[in-house]
């Protein structure tokens, strides 16, 4: 039994939840390649958050992947409106089930996504979207999914939150010795959205959480931080690390005095060299990669 079999059986323990209701998580396959040997691409994309965002432009989002073949996708949490709605779940999965099988998809749990005041709920969302945390290596390249609500709202005496917090450090740790080119983290609450120390505010995390995290995040040398949740593209950084926010696949907000931005969803390249990323409308997609 490996580590991830491990914790899932207990977090499936911890949730109450009988391990015949679990289907295997999305990511474990191998990819294929998109750019060449030492460089890949993926996607990042936020919030779909069916039905606030629309199952077309879900379906849209879909298709382009099949269209450019990036080695994964990765959703940055909100896949639906109404973490309890069969309906919202059924579309969300019945698109993403569109997506080709040689690319992986890595689901984030975001705060609609389960009852936030209730952290069992996350054994229902690991029911229907896989792991609520989890690690992935890809290309000697460490991905870090982390469950941030959480973070925003909850005790850190629950056992969950206990948990969770061990497992990161643990794995951030353990990675020190393997000699992966990048690691990157990917959350639904962006830690930031102008500058690391700046004041709470509904769309990030606390400050002296977040604190936390960034020393650990220095620490262990990790490069970037994908979130969502804004429904608006940021940047931030912070010495060497980069805390990049994108925009919703579905429904974009006017944040921060600026229009919204036309959604659609970021392309990463990845090397041994670092990363590169930039975000694209629908409309304004490479015609390949
Ligand atoms: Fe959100
Ligand atoms: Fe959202």
């Amino acid at each position: 039994m490996d580590n991830k079999e491990l914790n899932r059986r207990n977090f499936i323990k911890a949730a109450g939840i009988g391990a015949v209701a679990l289907a295997l998580p999305a990511g474990a396959k191998a990819a294929n390649t998109s750019c060449d040997n030492k460089e890949f691409c993926y996607f990042v994309m936020a919030d779909p958050q069916l039905f606030w965002g629309s199952k077309e432009s879900w379906d849209k989002a879909i298709g382009f992947a099949n269209k450019l073949k990036p080695d994964f996708v990765v959703v940055c949490g909100d896949l639906v409106n109404h973490w309890d709605d069969e309906k919202e779940i059924a579309a969300y999965l019945e698109v993403a089930a569109k997506l080709n099988k040689d690319i992986p998809l890595h689901n984030v749990c975001g705060n609609h996504d389960y009852k936030i005041s209730e952290p069992e709920s996350l054994g229902f969302y690991q029911t229907k979207f896989g792991d609520p945390w989890y690690s992935f290596v890809h290309k000697n390249n460490l991905f870090v999914v982390f469950e941030s609500t959480m973070v925003k709202y909850g005790d850190e005496n629950w056992k969950m939150y206990k948990w969770q917090m061990q497992w990161l450090e643990e794995t951030l740790k353990q990675a020190q010795g393997k000699n992966y080119d990048n690691i990157t983290v990917y959350t639904h609450y962006p830690l930031a959205l102008k500058k690391a120390d700046e004041p709470d505010e509904y769309f990030n995390l606390p400050k002296t959480r977040r604190m936390k995290l960034l020393e650990m995040f220095h620490k262990y040398n990790v490069k970037a931080v994908f979130s969502g949740h804004f429904h608006h593209n940021t940047y931030v950084r912070d010495g060497e690390l980069e805390l990049i926010t994108t925009n919703s696949s579905g429904i974009a907000l006017s944040q921060m005095g600026e229009p919204e931005q036309p959604i659609g969803f970021r392309i990463v390249k990845m090397s041994p060299a670092g990363l590169e990323h930039k975000y694209y409308s629908y409309e304004d997609l490479p015609e390949k990669l």
